[in-house]
């Protein structure tokens, strides 16, 4: 039976344990980013990295004393309140003593109202600028193994190091792959202090395209109408319930082609404040692979012949082609990757790519045959194609083909009998006939 004292102790342990695991936000090393303008209104504007250390917290608590450690300086080492918790993500909280840390940076950042057609709207309506008289700072994490990536806006009253996130915007799609012609979901989540003045009067969400260098709108949505303001991609949308209701700012693809491949990036806006997070989407579509011809004609030895493998409708471009051998006896060798064509790209920007491979059934040991299969290593899977070569009249045959044989040699001796013997039996009738006749 256990005793109410043990009961007791786990709860004394269950407590002082959740006092250290529920408040599992972390203290985050970061890196201080500074633009720092020249002496004397000089030209070059030198960049400071200092280290730099948050705690984060989701109740205000005013700031314990805390010990920085040795490399960094106290005046970086901040306290910062996310009622959220979005800072108090797992993938930023490594346990202990793990070599991989996640990525921060924080920067000076100054607020200050949108030039652009859907965002400038939301500072019409008045408020105090004193409440923009303040520190403020733009903060950019990602979790460990692409899990998430936040982007923080923080507040804190003129030269104190207590912050409080007025904006976060967040993403658990950092990296996303998908099948073509399928349905893709963006992931991207905003949070407003409620608290601030900032949050009552709207916000805005603009949605931007770039692949190497190539940037375009997807869509803009404009908080103070509360209409999509701007869609420039067909089939791309956002989910307005979830917006209203969760932050939930995802975009939506209704349908992945090849073009959607490249960087995206949610930037939300709020009167004088803007955040922004970026994620990667990768269309990914494994090749179909056909052969030419299937099947194969039978070959004689010493016969060379040509056999095609063509593989299509994949993306990305990068794809491996090579030729197998699998004889009767089960063991399989390489063939080499035979000579490959140049690729070309479908209506649709899927690729399409070639091998011809020369045969010499004799040069390469193809025994009595077996099986020819084309590889195709790509990103979206592995796929094979695989014909039959049968080589006729081979040198050494196997048991069924000696009884073939005998067989074959049983009937034509039978054969030639037969035929011998009605001709002779026909002619000796003929002389016969004849003597008669004499
Ligand atoms: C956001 O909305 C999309 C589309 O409705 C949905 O699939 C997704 O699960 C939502 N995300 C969150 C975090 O609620």
């Amino acid at each position: 039976m256990i005793n109410i004292s043990t009961i007791c102790t786990l709860c004394l342990v269950a407590a002082v344990c959740c006092g250290e695991a529920c408040s599992s936000c972390p203290v985050l090393e970061c890196w201080f980013v500074q633009e720092k303008t020249g002496r004397g209104g000089g030209l070059a504007a030198a960049t400071t990295l200092e280290k730099s250390l948050l705690h984060i917290q989701t109740d205000p608590h005013p700031a314990e004393s805390q010990q920085a450690p040795p490399d960094i300086h106290p005046d970086r080492v901040y306290l910062i309140t996310d009622p959220a918790g979005t800072l108090c993500h797992r993938s930023l909280n490594p346990p202990r003593g793990s070599v991989e840390k996640p990525q921060c940076e924080i920067n000076p950042f100054l607020p200050q109202p949108s030039t652009l057609k859907w965002a400038s709207p939301l500072t019409d309506s008045a408020f105090s600028p004193i409440y923009l008289q303040a520190d403020w700072f733009s903060t950019a994490l990602q979790g460990l193994n692409g899990q998430l990536a936040v982007s923080t806006i923080t507040r804190a009253p003129t030269a104190t190091k207590e912050h409080r996130v007025v904006l976060s915007v967040t993403t658990t799609t950092v990296s996303v792959q998908s099948r073509l012609g399928g349905p893709v979901l963006l992931d991207c989540g905003l949070w407003a202090d409620p608290s601030s003045p900032l949050s009552g009067s709207g916000f805005a969400v603009e949605w931007r395209y770039q692949f190497r260098g190539d940037g375009r709108l997807v869509l803009a949505y404009d908080g103070k109408t509360d209409r999509l303001a701007d869609v420039q991609e067909e089939g791309a949308t956002l989910d307005y319930e979830g917006l209203h209701q969760r932050g939930n700012a995802s975009l939506i693809l209704r349908e992945a082609k090849v073009r959607h491949s490249g960087l995206y990036i949610c930037t939300v806006y709020l009167p004088y404040l803007v955040a922004q997070v970026t994620m990667e989407l990768q269309v990914v579509e494994p090749p179909s692979l056909s052969i030419h011809p299937s099947p194969l004609p039978l070959a004689v030895p010493g016969q060379s012949f040509t056999v095609q493998c063509e593989a299509s409708g994949f993306a990305p471009l990068a794809l491996e082609l090579s030729w197998e051998f699998k004889g009767t006896d089960g063991k399989s060798r390489p063939l080499g990757s035979g000579s490959l064509t140049g690729h070309r790209q479908a209506w649709d920007g899927t690729y399409s790519q070639s091998t011809r491979l020369e045969l010499d059934s004799a040069e390469l040991d193809l025994g009595r045959g077996g099986e020819v299969t084309c590889v195709a290593v790509h990103l979206g899977g592995t796929r094979r194609a695989s014909v039959t070569l049968n080589v006729i009249g081979f040198s050494s045959p196997s048991i069924e083909d000696s009884m073939a044989m005998v067989g074959v040699a049983l009937v034509l001796y039978g054969l030639i009998k037969f035929v011998s013997w009605t001709v002779t039996s026909s002619g000796n009738k003929g002389r016969r006939q004849n003597a008669t006749l004499r």
